[in-house]
């Protein structure tokens, strides 16, 4: 995928001081002092987005942090004070009058939160307001108009006044009017917010099935994080004006770049995004099937420190794991092969499943969990102890030690206390 959007080093400043308050971000105060200093906002701090084609790209942040102001320098309803946004290769802070006309009318379209329909017109006339403007004739607007509601799933309600629909059929309604003439940008702030929840869990499924049909590049703005999480295919998180982490919604979750963004995360529910690829062991030892014995199961064991290994045929297909303990029964007996011990027939994952939905393959066996791509060649191994961790958002290793103090606390009282 290739740039579609580049923002580059873009800074937003309200107010009668910019050059003033400019310098003194520049010497890197924060944005109460230069509001203290200057009276002017920082809205926007040094901005640096590059989003690609087909992506829905989300900025999430809390109320103030900037949000609106940056998708709004975007088709310049908003002028940047510094820096650039490109759109592939036109300077959008540069375009002249004629050249933003067509970019507002044709390359971008918006969707409010509060949906900025004509209340008094019908789906149909909201919904080929845009062409209208754009001087389509009146039947190829509403064969246009009428195609996109019915991909919004309002058939049927096409000469309905849109005032006396639901919210959420009036957002589906704003949905299909930025949709109507095809532009390859959506702009999307707080689309959803308004919305009750049940409507807005299904207005955020249907955006997702949408943009599988329609594969349009969006920049959606929330403030909520649960929706940045299942929306975005990146997310970047604002404070204060500045990105302060931009990544998937894998990386926010497991990799937070600061504070800020860990007190964000701390309570999602991290098994629905964290997926069995981040949490396995990558490449693991294996043992081939036809030329490896006890002797060298044993060995990698040991090498490994783990008490199974996977199995693999000589096209590092999966085959099952063995265990040590058989592995060393089969040396006593003599046995050259491990084909006799092998634990075939093992659910295996790919790298995408969410990791809540290995918990249940856990309770099916005792093993370990085998990671494949689409051909069952080997990737990796998720152990229990991985996944256990990374749903409770804590390192591996603290999660051994609250075992192993936990163990300790069963020890201790097992053993009497003799101290009083
Ligand atoms: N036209 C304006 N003049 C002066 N200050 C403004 C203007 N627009 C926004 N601001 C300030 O800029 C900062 C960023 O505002 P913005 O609306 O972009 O935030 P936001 O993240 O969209 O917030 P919300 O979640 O409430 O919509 C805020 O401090 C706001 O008060
Ligand atoms: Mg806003």
């Amino acid at each position: 995928m290739s740039d579609k959007i580049q923002i580059k080093d873009l800074d937003v400043i309200f107010g009668r001081r910019v050059k003033e308050a400019k310098k003194l971000v520049d010497q890197g105060l924060s944005k109460e002092e230069v509001l203290g200093k200057t009276g002017c906002t920082v809205a926007v701090n040094n901005a640096n987005i590059n989003i690609q084609e087909g992506e829905i790209f989300v900025v999430m942040g809390l109320s103030g942090s900037g949000k609106s102001t940056l998708l709004r320098c975007l088709n310049r309803l908003i002028e940047p004070t510094r820096g650039t946004v490109t759109l592939e290769d036109i300077d959008i802070t540069k375009a002249d009058s004629a050249k933003l006309r067509k970019l507002r009318r044709e390359d971008m379209s918006m969707v409010f939160q509060h949906f900025g329909l004509l209340p008094h017109r019908t789906v149909a006339s909201n919904v080929a307001f845009g062409l209208e403007i754009n001087g389509y004739p009146e039947k190829e607007r509403l064969e246009k108009a009428y195609k996109v509601i019915d991909t919004v799933g309002l058939k049927g309600y096409e000469e309905m006044m849109t005032g006396e629909l639901s919210g959420g059929m009036q957002q589906r309604v704003g949905l299909a009017r930025a949709l109507a003439n095809d532009p390859e940008i959506m702009l999307m702030d707080e689309a959803f917010s308004a919305l009750d929840p049940l409507i807005r869990t299904n207005m955020q499924d249907e955006l997702l099935t949408l943009q599988e049909k329609v594969k349009k590049t969006i920049l959606f703005i929330t403030h909520d994080l649960d929706e940045a999480l299942k929306l975005g295919d990146r997310i970047a998180i604002m404070k204060d004006g500045m990105i302060v982490q931009t990544g998937s919604p894998e990386d926010i979750l497991t990799k937070p770049a600061d504070d800020y963004v860990r007190s964000f995360v701390e309570n999602v529910d991290r098994g629905k995004i964290v997926t069995a690829g981040t949490v396995m062991f990558n490449n693991p030892e294996r043992l081939r099937l036809k030329t490896a014995g006890p002797a060298t199961a044993i060995r990698k064991m040991r090498a490994v420190g783990v008490t199974s290994l996977p199995v693999v045929d000589e096209n590092n297909n999966f085959i099952g794991f063995v265990k040590d303990e058989d592995m060393v029964k089969l040396q006593n007996e003599g046995e050259k092969s491990i084909e006799g011990k092998v634990y075939k027939e093992l659910n295996t994952v790919n790298e995408n499943v969410a990791i809540a939905d290995l918990l249940p393959l856990f309770l099916d066996s005792a093993l370990n969990l085998a990671v494949v791509d689409d051909d069952n060649k080997l990737k990796g191994v998720v152990v229990h102890s991985s996944v256990i961790a990374e749903m409770l958002g804590k390192e591996q290793e603290e999660v051994k030690q609250i075992r192993e103090d936990g163990l300790d606390n069963v020890n201790n009282e097992e053993g009497g206390n003799d101290n009083g």
